[in-house]
């Protein structure tokens, strides 16, 4: 079985996090079930250009994707939420065989994929609620060439070293990728997608807080946290963090974890490439770039692994 993250390795992640010199929550921690619905709002707000953009080339290049994959495919969606996209995708795919969603949102995960597989009744869907992180193991129920999909530019939550891990591993489905990456672009632009005047990012990773209280039974004063997004040249990616506007002491499990004013939790990184930096790293994890479309400062790059027939 895919192991599926419990509040005992909730708990060891925070310790070990806020134990570091610089104290990190690692970011899979944001999608709760209230975190989920959030990152849903997210993705509809006007600073947010990224699902719109993603959204749109799907449409587009929806027939050159179903020509390349073939039919019967089982699509393998990873983070998958609220499977908009999936829905897009699945759209345009000639007689997909079956959707297995994966979410570490175990409730959310559900609710969507029963919809899902109310809207197309001729597709076996098999959700599955695991860390896409960790190595997958598909349900015994499908069968079928695989195609893996990646949305989102997920993959530019993780660091360089991790998204080649995980890229290098997810060779292990056996099938093509369809992975979703956003571009670099106007620092202003970037800065203001991942901190939206409404302040709906800021609840986004405010949950966070929200979810060691509930979930931990931590002490904190959350209002003494504020949400901070930064574009870095050097590193190329937002970097997200709750800053301590003044001084204040968490407790969580019998420990005690100052803040200085001014000191604070890394909670997400985006990173943003171009589209050659990121053919280069999937390259690199052993994947041969087939085809990439680029629209919006936003691309969608096909992969197949590299050392077989092309699909
Ligand atoms: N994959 C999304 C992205 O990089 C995740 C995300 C969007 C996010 N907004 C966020 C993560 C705000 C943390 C905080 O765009």
């Amino acid at each position: 079985m895919t192991p599926v993250p419990s509040t005992d390795d909730f708990r060891a992640a925070v310790l070990a996090g806020l134990s570091r010199r610089r104290r990190a929550i690692p970011c899979r921690w944001l999608y709760d079930e209230i975190g989920s619905a959030l990152f849903e709002v997210i993705c509809t707000l006007p600073e947010y250009y990224l699902t719109r953009a993603e959204t749109a080339l799907l449409e587009r290049v929806g027939p050159d994707l179903a020509e390349l994959a073939g039919p019967g495919r089982v699509v393998v969606d990873l983070g998958a939420g609220s499977m908009s996209k999936t829905r897009l995708l699945l759209s345009a795919l000639t007689r997909p065989a079956a959707l297995v969603p994966v979410d570490i949102a175990r409730r959310p995960l559900l609710t969507h994929a029963r919809r899902l597989a109310e809207e197309f009744p001729a597709l076996t869907v098999e959700p599955l609620n695991a860390d896409f992180t960790r190595p997958l193991t598909l349900p015994p129920t499908v069968s079928g060439p695989v195609l893996g999909f990646f949305p989102g530019s997920t993959i530019g939550n993780l660091g360089r070293c991790e998204a080649m891990r995980l890229l290098r591993g997810l060779r292990r489905l056996g099938g093509p990728l369809l992975v979703g990456v956003d571009l670099v672009k106007d620092p202003a632009v970037l800065e203001a997608a991942y901190d939206d005047r409404a302040g709906v990012t800021a609840a986004f990773t405010g949950n966070l807080l929200a979810r060691l209280v509930r979930e931990l039974d931590a002490e904190i004063d959350r209002r003494a946290f504020t949400h901070r997004a930064r574009w870095n040249p050097r590193r190329s990616r937002i970097e997200i963090h709750l800053v301590c506007r003044r001084a204040t002491e968490l407790r969580v499990a019998g420990r005690r974890f100052a803040f200085g004013r001014g000191s604070a939790i890394h909670v997400e990184d985006c990173h943003k490439y171009s589209p050659e930096a990121f053919r280069r790293l999937a390259t690199r994890a052993g994947w041969t770039p087939v085809a990439s479309w680029i629209d919006h400062g936003y691309s969608l790059h096909l992969l197949a692994p590299s050392g077989t027939s092309p699909l």
